[in-house]
């Protein structure tokens, strides 16, 4: 996806967000108070990533468990130095050639997995060894690092196991109160979450797909990169990526994909659809929701989301989501809606 960044006049003219809204969030961070922005991929819920009672915050609003570790978000690939130790890596030299590598990538939708560093609180991490690190290219995310002068850890704005966040709306909905300021930006460009990319072994790994591909990464780094695990495929034990639990990001109305469906299954009288094709329903449906005619992914990835929020408002007894190739950002759409019709 081409990226021209927004000048900040221009960003200010597009969206409704002062400078003074933006310095006003970067004190409240300051203080060890939670700021909800926006990001390209979804809005984060933000709080100072050195300081341990302000990540404490995260946990709380949240209701995350204290195993699943957060995204610090940085700047530039200098702090991405700077809050990792990189030095420690299994071999610091190749690492650092990756990281080189990747740099082109950023601003953009893709986190790493480094060994961490001594100032990131311990909780981010999840008591553990390693931190994700990324630059997110959203002008007023950018605006707020550069105000706020440090590392912000940033998971998605919602409770923890619910549909992610893509607009200010969504964060009020279901954070409310818990959260002390919100940076409305519009809604997110991309939809769905960064790539999570692990560097902590020989072969680097993709532990959640989104926006930058996996055939990115490989032709990127030029060597192979390992994919995600499918999410079929139920992580039992030490997780690799603590987050990617069988079932997340779901509505609280049961989910089906269409391709589970039977013909002539008698589905509940109340039941939606999700659309991405030419898929006409062969079942009647009270509300019926069209992201793309075509599978256009970069349209549906957009709105995925909210349409699923919407649909999870509408007194529904099940939503039927349409399915597309598992291709680029494709897989990470339907990763979600996997996860999502998990019961
Ligand atoms: O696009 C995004 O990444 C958004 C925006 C706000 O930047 N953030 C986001 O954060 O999706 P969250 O917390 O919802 O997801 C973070 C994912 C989880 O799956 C978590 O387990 C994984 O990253 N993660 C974080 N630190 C990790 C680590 N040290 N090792 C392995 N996985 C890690
Ligand atoms: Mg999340």
């Amino acid at each position: 996806m081409a990226y021209s960044p927004m000048t900040y006049e221009a960003l200010t003219m597009a969206q409704n967000v002062e400078q003074d809204d933006i310095t006003k969030a970067a004190v409240i961070l300051a203080e060890g108070k939670l700021v909800a922005f926006p990001t390209e991929t979804v809005y984060g819920l933000g709080a100072d990533a050195r300081k341990e009672s302000a990540v404490a915050k995260i946990y709380q609003a949240k209701g995350r468990p204290s195993n699943n570790p957060l995204i610090v978000h940085v700047a530039t690939v200098d702090e991405i130095y700077r809050y990792a130790d990189v030095e420690s890596s299994w071999n610091p030299a190749v690492v650092k050639e990756w990281i080189t590598k990747l740099t082109p990538l950023w601003p953009g939708p893709l986190s790493i997995i480094l060994p961490r560093g001594v100032e990131i609180a311990d909780s981010v991490c999840a008591g553990g060894p390693s931190v994700a690190l990324r630059i997110p290219r959203h002008p007023i995310a950018l605006a707020l690092l550069r105000a706020f002068k440090g590392p912000i850890a940033a998971p998605s704005a919602n409770p923890s196991m619910y549909v992610s966040p893509t607009t200010a709306q969504h964060v009020r909905d279901s954070l409310g109160e818990s959260v002390d300021f919100i940076l409305d930006g519009g809604a997110c460009e991309v939809g769905l979450e960064s790539t999570v990319l692990s560097l902590l072994a020989p072969t680097p790994q993709v532990l959640r797909p989104g926006a930058i591909s996996l055939d990115t990464l490989r032709h990127t780094l030029g060597c192979p990169v390992e994919g995600p695990l499918s999410s079929g495929e139920a992580q039992t034990g030490e997780l690799l990526s603590p987050g990617l639990l069988a079932k997340h990001y779901s509505p609280r109305t049961k989910v089906r994909l269409r391709t589970t469906i039977s013909q002539g299954e008698r589905l509940p009288e109340k039941t939606g659809a999700l659309i991405f094709s030419d898929w006409k329903p062969n079942f009647p449906t009270t509300v019926t929701t069209v992201l793309s005619k075509c599978g256009d992914v970069e349209a549906i990835a957009a709105r995925l989301f909210g349409a699923l929020r919407e649909l999870d408002q509408a007194d529904l007894d099940l939503i039927v989501v349409d399915t597309c190739e598992p291709i680029g950002l494709g897989e990470a759409i339907m990763d979600r809606l996997i996860r999502a019709s998990r019961q």
